[in-house]
């Protein structure tokens, strides 16, 4: 079966890193014995935090690593950069029960960041393939869309505020998505509104998927430094990313779960 595919995407500090990893938690839960990749596309290395993972390497360690062997000469072809490449993926995929994770690493030097970008949406679309359920959590804003990072996926997960700001960056990502993005289905979880929040008042966006208001576990848990596992299920976010997945699993075999 083709993999199912979840990319996060919204205006920064919104809440996609938070959701992101309770997805990942809910899915390796619920499906043991499925393989999920958990991928860190924002250089400031929120996801695997949240998992309590932390990578050996990351992403743009590989791509320098490649990089200063082609400088040195040592790849003769194509074919050898090719499989040397896949070889040095290895290392920076970190695996724990029926979890694997990859993080795009923080790129040290000036002009360094879209080539990491373009190398990540190559190894997504070689790997991808090896899992049954991937979770981008991507980096704030559009970049990542625009550069169509991830081009191939399932569902593209908006994240908001009620802010005006927070607004209208999922509805350029959105827009922008219709063209570049080739996915199933978009939708929106509102994230940290208040009770009186109404999406429904919001023309034009995709469906919503939550509403999560402001989550006092998920507060306690940023002061203790504890992961997503550590969030009772009770919890508005832990609530908010079940209610969340199981909307968008609602036309696979996953749906009655
Ligand atoms: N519903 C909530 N209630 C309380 N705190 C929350 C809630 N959702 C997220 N947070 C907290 O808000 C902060 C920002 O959330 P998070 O890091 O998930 O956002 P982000 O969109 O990934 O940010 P960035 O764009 O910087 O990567 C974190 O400290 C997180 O724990
Ligand atoms: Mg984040």
């Amino acid at each position: 079966m083709e993999p199912i595919i979840f990319a996060f995407a919204g205006k920064g500090g919104v809440g996609k890193t938070s959701l992101s990893a309770a997805f990942t938690r809910i899915l390796a839960e619920r499906y043991p014995d499925k393989k999920i990749l958990a991928v860190d596309a924002d250089p400031a290395v929120g996801l695997l935090t949240a998992l309590g993972m932390e990578p050996a390497l990351t992403l743009d360690d590989i791509r320098l690593r490649i990089a200063e062997s082609i400088n040195r000469g040592e790849t003769a072809d194509a074919v050898a950069l090719l499989s040397e490449a896949r070889f040095h993926l290895l290392d920076c995929i970190t695996e724990k029960d029926n979890l694997s994770f990859l993080a795009i690493g923080r790129p040290e030097a000036a002009g360094c960041y879209c080539k990491v970008n373009a190398y990540l949406k190559q190894v997504l679309e070689t790997i991808s393939g090896n899992y049954d359920f991937v979770v981008i959590d991507g980096e704030a804003g559009i970049e990542q869309i625009n550069r169509r990072v991830m081009e191939n996926i399932t569902y593209l997960v908006l994240v908001s505020d009620a802010s005006r700001k927070g607004l209208q960056v999922i509805s350029t990502i959105k827009d922008v998505a219709q063209k570049l993005v080739n996915c199933k289905k978009t939708g929106v979880i509102f994230n940290r509104v208040s009770p009186s929040f109404a999406p429904q008042a919001l023309a034009d966006l995709p469906p919503t998927l939550a509403v999560i208001g402001d989550d006092p576990n998920q507060t306690e848990n940023d002061m203790l430094g504890d992961t997503v596992f550590c969030l009772p299920v009770t919890s508005p976010v832990y609530r908010g990313a079940a209610e969340a997945l199981a909307k968008l699993l609602e036309d696979t075999p996953y749906a009655s779960v």
